[in-house]
């Protein structure tokens, strides 16, 4: 060997390793690792927004946004024409610092909604004339002032049953009838031609309940689509959906057309749902007192997200967005472990098995 060799290997070694390793090759936030995939989005309640600490973590992980409550009727206009943007306005704000897009989460839904909207003067039942106009009004007044800063709109949510046919408790259905899901969706194109129409719902994975509101949504759309896209919620646990059943459902979306968005995600791991801890199909045969029981509940919901994410990530020419419902486990609307931060506001290993999943795979 000559004294060349030596010189190279000397050098080699002394020279501190950064380019290759450290800098480009894999990302480190969720929301870097995401892109040429999908966007990743997190649901916030105002207190999270407000909270300079929590919302920093939103904006470095996440690059969408979506308010938990605060765009709701009942948030929006409390009262007859009298709105109330302010909390709307402080999301819209901080997203825009931060570069994240919004989701506008919803306007025409049975819960969250005053009663005023379906009263008359004398608190009885109002018209369908009358409840059409201040459904207009709404529409107009909400989808106008967030022009240019909301893209995407989920206009109507949860109106069908688990069977898959129009929800008629629902005092929209009492008032509008069987057109309700295109008023709504026609007054939506109007009052804002640009922005992404949606319609969602849980339980997707479910088939009469998706196939109901597929066939539903090709029927509307023969005419004139005014709908783009769809929504699946994505309140799943650690045995249901299974993974086919997550395909599936993905697949019908795609072969109809539809824009799809995986809109509210989290996994309850509520003990009674906890019976295999591994994408099992929720199944009344197995008798959970013969599973392993779950000692360490961050590698079980890890396995889990990361499942889940191989299914996303294969169908990422479909999936526009994958939004978690609720930045960490002290900001969920469900009890136990479901999201991808503790109590403590830290990582649990889940986020970081996302992330390495999407470094790894090719776009
Ligand atoms: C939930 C919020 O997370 C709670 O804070 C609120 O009390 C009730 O609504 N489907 C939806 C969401 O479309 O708007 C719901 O959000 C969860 C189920």
């Amino acid at each position: 060997p000559k004294p060349a060799l030596q010189a190279i290997i000397d050098l080699m070694n002394k020279t501190p390793k950064t380019a290759k390793t450290s800098n480009s090759a894999s990302a480190k936030t969720l929301r870097d690792a995401s892109k040429g995939f999908f966007e990743v989005g997190v649901a916030l309640p105002d207190r999270v927004v407000r909270d300079e600490r929590l919302n920093k973590i939103a904006a470095l992980q996440f690059n969408r946004v979506v308010c938990e409550n605060e765009m709701k009727f009942e948030s929006l206009e409390p009262q007859e024409n009298r709105f109330t943007f302010e909390r709307g306005d402080r999301l819209v704000e901080f997203a825009q610092k931060n570069g994240m897009s919004v989701h506008g989460h919803t306007l025409v839904w049975h819960a969250q909604t005053p009663r005023w909207v379906f009263q008359d003067a004398n608190g009885g039942q109002a018209s369908k004339e009358l409840v059409m106009k201040r459904l207009k009004n709404h529409i107009d007044t909400v989808m106008k002032h967030y022009k240019g800063k909301i893209k995407t709109w989920d206009v109507v949510n949860e109106a069908f049953t688990d069977q898959g046919n129009l929800r008629t408790s629902s005092p929209w259905y009492r008032a509008l009838g069987n057109d309700l899901i295109k008023i709504a969706f026609t007054l939506a194109r109007e009052a804002d031609p640009d922005a992404i129409l949606i319609y969602n719902d849980y339980s997707m994975p479910n088939d009469p309940k998706r196939q109901g509101i597929i066939k539903a949504i090709k029927e509307i759309n023969k005419e004139k689509k005014i709908i783009d896209g769809i929504g699946y919620q994505g309140h799943w646990d650690l045995n249901w959906p299974s993974l086919a059943q997550i395909q599936k459902a993905i697949d019908e979306a795609r072969e109809a057309g539809l824009k799809l968005y995986i809109s509210e995600l989290d996994i309850n791991t509520d003990r009674s749902k906890r019976n295999s801890g591994r994408g099992l199909e929720a199944n009344p045969e197995i008798d959970p007192s013969t599973l392993q029981p779950i000692t360490d509940m961050n590698v079980v919901l890890r396995d889990r997200y990361r499942e889940i994410f191989e299914i996303f990530l294969k169908n990422a020419d479909v999936i526009e967005a994958v939004t978690v419902w609720g930045l960490d486990d002290a900001h969920s609307w469900i009890r136990g472990e479901p999201l991808l931060y503790d109590r403590n506001q830290n990582p649990k290993p889940a986020l970081q098995a996302i992330i390495d999943l999407m470094n790894k795979t090719p776009k």
